[in-house]
């Protein structure tokens, strides 16, 4: 079958490792494993970091890219796969499609049966493919962690993302007032269509938020604890632009931050979120959808960083 994996590692030129081209059939490690034919899936930072070799070993490769699908079961019903699979061989005791297990980039894709949760009717499948990893991390990290349902104002870091504009998206739908810092005076203008207050990375904000939502790291987390009002939640799931920021603790103490970390979420989590956006008419910002004959052209776009919102696959073109 057709797919797009890794066939080697550039940590410099991650879009070099890539290759298009045939993969065997998914198989069934276990009895309860099913199939999925894939229809739309969606492009995520984490395939570009496992192109450079992060969190994916070269006893792996070649490796099917991808944690987003949308698809058909065996039994014909539409599903949306959740991507994280119970994995003993792994510290975590689990791992995100495309670690150990193929990804989705591929016409089929072999997950526990218990992994497919329904397609809500009124959601497209290309929508429905952005949800289950950047979506389901700003659900999260908006619900579970930062306690978003306590707060007045949130602050989402680099909004022109996937998970950030996730981010900004679900609190403006949530009713929070929304500031949202991006580099870019096009993604500032259209985060400020979806409903919050665009600002330059650094700017001073008009009142300290609740809420920080971070996934640039150490660009802008001093920012965001300065941002942070008294007893605020600062929840971080990414450091794009670096791990190792500088954190004064004089200010996390005094202030009473809660510095959270997060990873993904759980099929409970992206049940909510899938009736959240039917039931509420949010639907996923989507940057452009590619035919999958055209794949490379997706990653070079998110490699670019001139991507707003999600970049789909549609597997049927
Ligand atoms: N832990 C998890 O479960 C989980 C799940 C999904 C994603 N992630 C992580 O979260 C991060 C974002 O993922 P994504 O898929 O949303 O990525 P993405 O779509 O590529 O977005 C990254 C955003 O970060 C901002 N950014 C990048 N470099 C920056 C810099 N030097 N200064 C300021 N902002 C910068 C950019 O915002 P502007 O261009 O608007 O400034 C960019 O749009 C990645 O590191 C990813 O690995 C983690």
């Amino acid at each position: 079958m057709r797919a797009a994996f890794a066939s080697s590692f550039d940590a410099d030129n991650p879009l070099a490792a890539l290759t298009v081209g045939e993969q065997p059939e998914p198989t069934h490690p276990e009895d309860d494993w099913v199939t999925v034919q894939v229809r739309a899936s969606s492009i995520n930072h984490h395939d570009l970091w496992s192109l450079r070799g992060v969190g994916l070993g070269a006893d792996r490769l070649p490796m099917i890219l991808g944690c987003d699908a949308v698809g058909t079961a065996p039994d014909g019903t539409d599903v949306v796969v959740f991507p994280l699979v119970v994995d003993p061989g792994d510290p975590r005791g689990m791992s995100i499609l495309s670690e150990h297990f193929p990804g989705t980039f591929a016409e089929r894709v072999a997950v526990p049966r218990m992994n497919l949760l329904p397609l809500p009717a009124g959601l497209s499948a290309t929508d429905a493919a952005c949800l289950p990893t950047a979506w389901l991390t700003a659900w999260r990290m908006l619900t579970t962690k930062g306690r978003v349902d306590e707060a007045d104002a949130v602050l989402v870091q680099g909004a022109g993302g996937g998970v950030a504009t996730a981010a900004v998206a679900l609190a403006v739908a949530l009713g929070k007032r929304v500031y949202a810092t991006s580099r870019d005076a096009g993604k500032r203008q259209r985060i400020a269509e979806l409903g919050a207050t665009a600002l330059e990375p650094g700017a001073r904000l008009p009142e300290r938020v609740d809420v920080v939502i971070e996934t640039v790291g150490e660009a802008t987390f001093d920012h965001s604890l300065k941002s942070a009002a008294p007893m605020a939640r600062i929840v971080v799931s990414g450091a794009t632009a670096g791990h190792e920021p500088k954190v004064n603790l004089r200010r996390v103490f005094a202030m009473q931050l809660e510095i959270l970390g997060t990873s993904m979420g759980t099929p409970g989590e992206l049940t909510e979120l899938l009736t959240f956006c039917a039931e509420h008419e949010v639907r996923p910002v989507v940057d452009s959808v590619v035919p999958f004959s055209r794949i490379e052209e997706a990653f070079a776009r998110l490699h670019s960083g001139e991507a707003f919102g999600k970049i789909v696959i549609d597997h049927t073109a």
